[in-house]
């Protein structure tokens, strides 16, 4: 339970700790009240910057006897420790993605959490967008009948960037990109398979083929090592029998924007880039070759990352369960691993996390605010 406007501590003040610290100041039901960083000075900045009461060390914020839930936007490879410290520390972590990069680390953080009474929130939360819950509300509405498949791509050659200059904070994206974890399957990756659990529901079987293109990239001026598969292709058999196509490349040139299809009996709807909340769909109908497109109904249709923060707030004050929940950000984790598994091991993956689809979201329900 947390007070009617819960005290968030955010860790990582790193270039997306300014869009949630932008965002949290329009949510109802939550409010930051301390940043913290490896780098203090980043977080004296971004504290400075977004009015926010303190810049703490990681130890103090993580001993701050206000702070009731963590927004956690470190690095990949420290998403585990990080969430780890928030539960010993009694709080709340919510990671950004992908909530761990191996799936015992992920397990361990839930079984953590249950022992102690506590939720783990995982982002993304862009399922929570206009676009997301208007897809979701045709399909669970029958508009392409009964969901055969899906198709889930991403081709993203990353853009070559200038060396960093002498003393300049060096992103995690430069220096991890190549190594397991860091590729786009562990980082877009969960953008798109949120999306598809969203509206299909977990996955059940994984098979995966995983390459890299070359043994050595450029990297923000520095040519280095790649070592982890950088062209990432899995099928995943969906519990409820759709197969899916995913793909997550840095390997190939696009032909087109990234995004998600889905396939049934009586239509296909194709729909937007899962990085992002609002967009047009494009539904095709069995009686008819057009694609005709269809506006989101529902708010939410611009960037509002933590609005998953705010869910989780208003569901620890009811009871109910919030929808960026750390069982789905497990079975997220389960699935890029199975993929890559399945391609080193040459075999089918069970799966053995599962997850509920999270609720819809409310008709009418304005921006900002979430239901209780
Ligand atoms: N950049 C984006 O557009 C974007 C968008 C959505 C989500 N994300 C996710 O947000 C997270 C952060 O991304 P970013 O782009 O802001 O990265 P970043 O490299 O810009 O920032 C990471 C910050 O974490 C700090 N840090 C590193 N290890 C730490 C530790 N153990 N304890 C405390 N602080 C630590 C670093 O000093 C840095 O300030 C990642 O999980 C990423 O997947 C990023």
């Amino acid at each position: 339970m947390v007070g009617l406007v819960a005290k968030v501590g955010l860790i990582g003040c790193g270039q997306i700790s300014g869009k949630y610290l932008e965002n949290a100041k329009r949510f109802e039901g939550f409010d930051v009240v301390a940043v913290a960083d490896a780098r203090l000075e980043a977080a004296q900045a971004r504290a400075a910057e977004y009015g926010v009461p303190r810049a703490l060390s990681v130890d103090d914020l993580l001993a701050d006897p206000e702070v009731e839930i963590v927004i956690n936007l470190t690095p990949h490879r420290a998403h585990y420790d990080v969430a780890r410290r928030v539960l010993e520390a009694g709080k709340h972590p919510y990671s950004e993605k992908p909530l761990t990069i191996y799936r015992d680390d992920a397990r361990w953080l839930l079984a953590m959490a249950g022992e102690k009474g506590l939720r783990v929130g995982a982002a993304p939360d862009t399922f929570f967008g206009g676009a997301w819950q208007t897809a979701r509300k045709l399909i669970d509405s029958g508009a392409i009948g009964e969901p055969v498949g899906a198709l889930a791509n991403l081709h993203a050659r990353p853009p070559s960037r200038p060396a960093p200059k002498d003393g300049e904070y060096v992103s995690f994206y430069m220096t991890d990109f190549l190594e397991y974890g860091g590729s786009w399957a562990f980082d877009r990756g969960p953008y798109y398979l949120h999306a598809l659990i969203n509206l299909l529901g977990p996955v059940a079987r994984v098979t995966g083929s995983a390459r890299k293109t070359w043994e050595q990239r450029e990297r923000g001026g520095r040519v280095l090592p790649v070592n982890a598969p950088t062209h990432v292709s899995g099928i995943l058999d969906f519990a409820n029998g759709a197969v899916c196509q995913f793909l997550m490349t840095a390997d190939v040139y696009a032909t087109g924007l990234p995004h998600v299809e889905v396939y049934g009996t009586e239509g296909s709807l194709r729909c937007i880039d899962p990085n992002n909340f609002g967009g047009t769909l494009f539904l095709r109908k069995a009686d008819s070759a057009d694609l005709h497109p269809v506006e989101p109904e529902f708010g939410y249709t611009g960037n509002s990352r933590g609005v998953g923060v705010a869910d989780l707030a208003a569901a620890l004050r009811s009871g109910r369960p919030h929808r960026a929940n750390g069982e789905m950000g497990c079975h997220v984790v389960d699935i890029v691993n199975a993929i890559h598994e399945s391609s080193a091991e040459d075999c089918h993956v069970r799966l053995e996390t599962t997850c509920e689809r999270p609720a819809p979201l409310p008709p009418g329900l304005a921006d900002w605010t979430i239901d209780p």
